[in-house]
């Protein structure tokens, strides 16, 4: 394997630092280095063992070094952190957020509405009962996203609430939440995560978003309910994809693609965020280069997906070293992660250092950088326990573009924002009867923002016409500040 341990090199970089030579063979760059360039998050989980002290020293070696956002495998979820009525234990998640803190790593926190996971007490006690489960449910949320406020920058808010139907609806079976509440149980959770901590990101997450948007489909169904939140005013700012997949899964990649443009549409990030790539266990032992070579291939698109998306910022793969993954016991599955069972890199993560690299910074946008996706509007707060009623009211706001006027159906009056591809605002202005002209924009590719107070838009347009001035390429009317890249150009066209 190319480049392989990144200890040697580290090791080797720094030698030769000391002896002055260090153009030629300077230490490998790691993925939060190059993450942290492109505004973006790039991670994977803390296992359990890592809790318990039972893991190897390599593993958070590793991950301190190579990523920049974690997430608790079980040490947050309902069980752990409410495991009786009102009592409460932090200690797990406490010894997280300090080991983040220090390592400057930014954390997920997961999950606060499930049906798995959920602390025996809740059914035992309160099955069908709805005013008492709302009451639950908000104390735990209030009291969970309360201790860490400021601390976790983005919450599951809900977690696999779809269920496994060709024709997708809400998960009715076997979710106490659902049974004893209904939908009401979704929109109350991400109210009161948002009350609680008004400046954390607020996701629905789920598994299987990564087969398309075909009709009746888990994907076109999320796109459904995030436009019915985003007209009810319910704070949600992203969806997560957890895409735990197979190597088989050869559409995977792009129909993540088509949901991050779908949801950019409605002002919300898309985050892969329990990404694993499995074979199937029975090919265990069996497994050639070329096997790996594959998987790293489906890695990198998945990372070419994620860096091209102007609406996607984290990409979180559920698990480090092939040796400490769920899928070996749970899901028939193995060898699916970017270290082996000795923690030496495998060629995934080879793939995934030349996507980033084949990325440069100045091509990636933040979301972060504009807070383009990541405003949540004005929400409905309240204080009460009585569940958020849901009113099925598609967005009617829509836009189009004309040369230098932008028209915007559905809003009598509105406010407009348009952005650069890097997200920095170009443009600001109000919609009179319907139109506005965009004045002083270059020739090009940018984000258009449209708000009337109850609902917003965006959508990524190209705009052109008459009025013309010098385009951003060619410098002239304002200056593109590239970022600051650690990369020449030889290093960019290094060859893997
Ligand atoms: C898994 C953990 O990895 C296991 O240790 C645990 O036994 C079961 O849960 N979707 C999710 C994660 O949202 O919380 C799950 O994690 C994997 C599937």
């Amino acid at each position: 394997m190319k480049n392989s341990h990144y200890f040697a090199n580290v090791a080797l970089g720094a030698a030769l630092i000391g002896t002055g030579i260090t153009d030629a063979f300077a230490a490998e760059p790691t993925i939060r280095e190059l993450a942290k360039e492109r505004g973006r998050f790039i991670g994977t989980i803390l296992n359990s063992e890592w809790f318990n002290d039972a893991i190897e020293p390599e593993f958070e070696e590793i991950h301190k070094t190579q990523f920049n956002v974690v997430v608790a495998e079980n040490e947050m979820k309902f069980d752990a952190t409410e495991p009786v009525e009102n009592e409460f234990n932090f200690v797990k998640g406490d010894k997280m957020v300090k080991y983040a803190q220090e390592n400057k790593i930014r954390v997920r926190g997961h999950a606060l509405a499930w049906h798995s996971q959920v602390a025996g007490w809740v059914s035992s006690n309160y099955s069908g009962q709805k005013e008492k489960l709302l009451a639950v449910l908000k104390n735990h949320i209030e009291k969970v996203v309360g201790h860490y406020k400021g601390q976790v920058a983005e919450w599951d808010v809900v977690n696999e609430a779809i269920n496994d139907d060709y024709n997708a609806g809400w998960r009715s079976n076997g979710s106490v939440w659902y049974e004893g509440i209904g939908a009401e149980f979704l929109d109350s959770a991400f109210v009161w995560a948002h009350k609680a901590d008004p400046k954390a990101e607020l996701c629905y997450n789920d598994y299987s978003l990564e087969w398309g948007l075909r009709e009746g489909s888990k994907a076109s169904f999320v796109v459904e309910q995030v436009k019915r939140w985003k007209a009810n005013g319910i704070p949600i700012t992203c969806v997560g994809t957890q895409t735990h997949i197979e190597i088989a899964h050869e559409t995977t990649p792009q129909n993540v693609r088509a949901l991050a443009k779908a949801l950019a549409e409605l002002g919300v990030t898309l985050n892969i965020t329990e990404l694993d790539i499995g074979f199937p266990k029975g090919e265990a032992g069996k497994l050639t280069a070329a096997d790996y070579a594959k998987q790293g291939h489906l890695y990198r698109q998945f990372m070419d997906v994620f860096l091209e998306e102007p609406n996607m910022g984290e990409f979180v793969i559920w698990g480090l070293t092939d040796a400490h993954s769920w899928l070996d016991e749970q899901q028939g599955k193995t060898e699916a992660l970017l270290y082996d069972r000795q923690y030496k890199p495998k060629p995934a993560y080879d793939s995934v250092m030349a996507s980033l690299m084949a990325h440069p910074a100045t091509d990636v946008v933040s979301p972060y950088d504009s807070k383009l996706f990541i405003d949540p509007q004005d929400s409905t707060e309240t204080d009460s326990t009585i569940a958020i009623k849901a009113v099925a009211s598609p967005a009617s706001l829509s836009m189009r573009v004309s040369g230098r006027t932008l028209f915007i159906a559905g809003a009598n009056s509105a406010k407009v924002e348009v952005f650069d591809m890097q997200g920095r605002p170009v443009f600001s202005g109000k919609s009179e009867k319907g139109s506005v002209e965009l004045k002083g924009i270059a020739e090009g590719i940018y984000m258009v923002r449209v708000r009337d107070g109850s609902s917003s838009l965006v959508k990524r347009k190209n705009i052109y016409g008459k009025n013309r001035v010098a385009s951003p390429s060619r410098g002239s009317f304002f200056h593109i500040k590239k970022r600051p890249s650690r990369f020449s150009e030889g290093t960019l066209e290094r060859n893997y």
